[in-house]
């Protein structure tokens, strides 16, 4: 991990408030790997100290790209950054997805900006796989050239059914499962809102699936030292512990995690 001053090269508003963010950061695109994310310290932030954690969604040679969202006061000031503007960066940071062997399938569930790791996760793996994207509406439906590109099957799902099968992103999923799913050896990464992620990770348990989840907490410090961003999960023996999501994860297997009472 590392600290890094970079300079914005390119920053592209691709429509309901997502915007792509791609800077020049030789260290961590040296090392990055699929699942990690960066902390980035947004300028001109008045009265915030805080960094804010963002998953790395491509590395092209010594460049970094972030998919996100303005949903809040730092992402909405991060917006009006300009080409050439000086960011500061840390990273990157937290584990990676785990690689699938050969001879299983990749399955990638993804809602709204969730789908920018599996994007990166999905060039590198051995196997072509499948990817279930779902959101509010088509504005929320992105990074589809990317997965074109490395020749993944799409099932898209939205809430409001502007594209794709009307409803949520585990609805042309569970379809799938019941087709094929006994026929392959699927594994499941998905990133994306939370009852998205239980949802996908119980119906993994129960099924006996391996299935990885990408969580996504709030954040302190990022890197282990302020306990922001705990997470409840059980041990090897099936004690519940107490895990950080920046430094123990992002990245937790379905089984591992302990879903709070609803
Ligand atoms: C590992 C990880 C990877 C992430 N990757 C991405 C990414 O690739 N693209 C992206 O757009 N966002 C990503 N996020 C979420 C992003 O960090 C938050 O949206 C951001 O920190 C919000 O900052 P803010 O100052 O704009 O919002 P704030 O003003 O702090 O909060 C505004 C609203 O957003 C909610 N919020 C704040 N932080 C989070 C959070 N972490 N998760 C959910 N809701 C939050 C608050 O409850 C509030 O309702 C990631 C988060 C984590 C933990
Ligand atoms: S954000 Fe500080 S311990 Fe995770």
């Amino acid at each position: 991990m590392d600290i890094e001053k970079v300079i914005v090269e390119e920053h592209e508003y691709v429509g309901n408030d997502y915007s792509v963010l791609k800077f020049k950061a030789p260290i961590v695109a040296g090392v990055a790997s699929p699942g990690q994310f960066i902390h980035l310290l947004i300028p001109r932030l008045e009265g915030s100290i805080l960094r804010r954690p963002f998953s790395i969604y491509k590395v092209e040679g010594e460049f970094i790209y972030i998919l996100y969202k303005a949903v809040g006061r730092g992402t909405k000031v991060l917006m009006e950054v300009r080409v050439g503007d000086k960011l500061s960066v840390m990273g990157p940071l937290g584990n990676d997805f785990p690689v699938c062997n050969e001879d299983e399938f990749p399955v990638f569930i993804a809602g709204g900006f969730g789908v920018a790791p599996l994007s990166f996760l999905a060039k590198t793996l051995p196997v072509k796989g499948h990817l279930f994207v779902g959101g509010a509406s088509n504005c929320d439906i992105l990074c589809i050239d990317d997965f074109e590109a490395v020749d993944c099957k799409i099932s898209i799902a939205t809430v409001d059914g502007s594209v794709g099968e009307q409803g949520f992103v585990t609805k042309p999923f569970m379809t799938w499962y019941k087709e094929f799913g006994k026929k392959c050896k699927p594994v499941i990464y998905s990133c994306g809102p939370d009852a998205m992620l239980r949802a996908v990770g119980e119906f993994a348990v129960a099924n006996d699936i391996k299935c990885y989840l990408s969580l996504d907490k709030h954040m302190g410090c990022g890197i282990g030292a302020c306990l922001a961003c705990v997470q409840k999960v059980y041990d090897a023996e099936g004690t519940i512990v107490q895990k950080r999501v920046c430094k123990d994860g992002p990245i937790f297997s379905a089984e591992s995690i302990v879903w709070e009472e609803e």
